[in-house]
């Protein structure tokens, strides 16, 4: 039986799903990948793709933007679907000097300004970290790649209208790069036991603009952190 938002059947998606924002991304993706790639799910437009890369069933599932909308997806696949792995490729913002655009930030946790943190353990903030098998996978095969950084990210709610001084605390205190999907995928994958992680592209910088991807370039500039969230849903 389909889901509210997904409207595959039960055993349409692989335990191993890779999840851009972007529906169009999403296509590529597929397309991409798995030559035997087929539609499981098309609803409001966000599609997912299931079929098989190097022999291994893997699917492509857009989150669309925004916590509110990945936890409804991540939600849905982990609890109906059978997936076990959602993997998270997709771009963010650089916070801090240390990462440049062009370079791949893997998500070893993520602040969040979302209240979701806040509902999965009442009384407790917890921390949205991503699953230890899955971020060793990523890494190792990043190996000693320079521009590949683990780090913590912030998943904010607003893309528009974050204070200034909030953004420099956050690179003061380590944080790399600026989304707004990971938070709500970890604090999900850790509700339904499921793991999770997120390998982004830093697409534009918030301290040197000059620097920032074109759209053009953020569809063609992200293979490494595609190839990355591979290993890890497959690892
Ligand atoms: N904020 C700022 N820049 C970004 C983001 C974001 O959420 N995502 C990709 N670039």
């Amino acid at each position: 039986m389909a889901t509210p938002h997904i409207s595959a059947q039960p055993g349409d998606f692989a335990p191993a799903v890779l999840m851009p924002g972007d529906p169009r991304r999403a296509e590529r993706i597929a397309g991409q990948l798995m030559p035997d790639a087929r539609k499981v799910s098309d609803v409001r437009g966000i599609v997912g793709y299931t079929g098989t890369h190097e022999g291994r069933p893997l699917s492509v599932m857009a989150s669309g933007m925004g916590q509110p909308s990945l936890s409804i997806y991540a939600t849905e696949l982990y609890s109906f679907y059978g997936v076990e792995r959602i993997v998270r490729v997709g771009t963010c913002g650089g916070l801090s000097p240390k990462v440049a655009v062009g370079d791949v930030v893997i998500a070893i946790g993520a602040h969040t300004d979302s209240a979701i943190v806040d509902s999965i353990c009442p009384g407790v903030r917890i921390s949205a970290t991503a699953s230890w098998n899955l971020l060793k996978a990523a890494a190792d095969a990043a190996g000693e790649d320079p521009s590949v950084k683990i780090a913590p990210v912030v998943s904010r709610d607003r893309f528009y209208g974050n204070p200034a001084e909030q953004t420099e605390r956050l690179a003061g205190i380590g944080t790399l790069g600026v989304e707004m999907e990971a938070a709500a995928l970890y604090c999900i994958a850790a509700e339904l036991d499921g793991q999770a992680l997120a390998v982004l592209t830093v697409s534009d910088h918030l301290l040197d603009p000059s620097q920032n991807m074109s759209a053009a370039d953020r569809e063609t500039r992200f293979g490494k952190a595609l190839a990355l969230a591979v290993s890890a849903a497959l690892s």
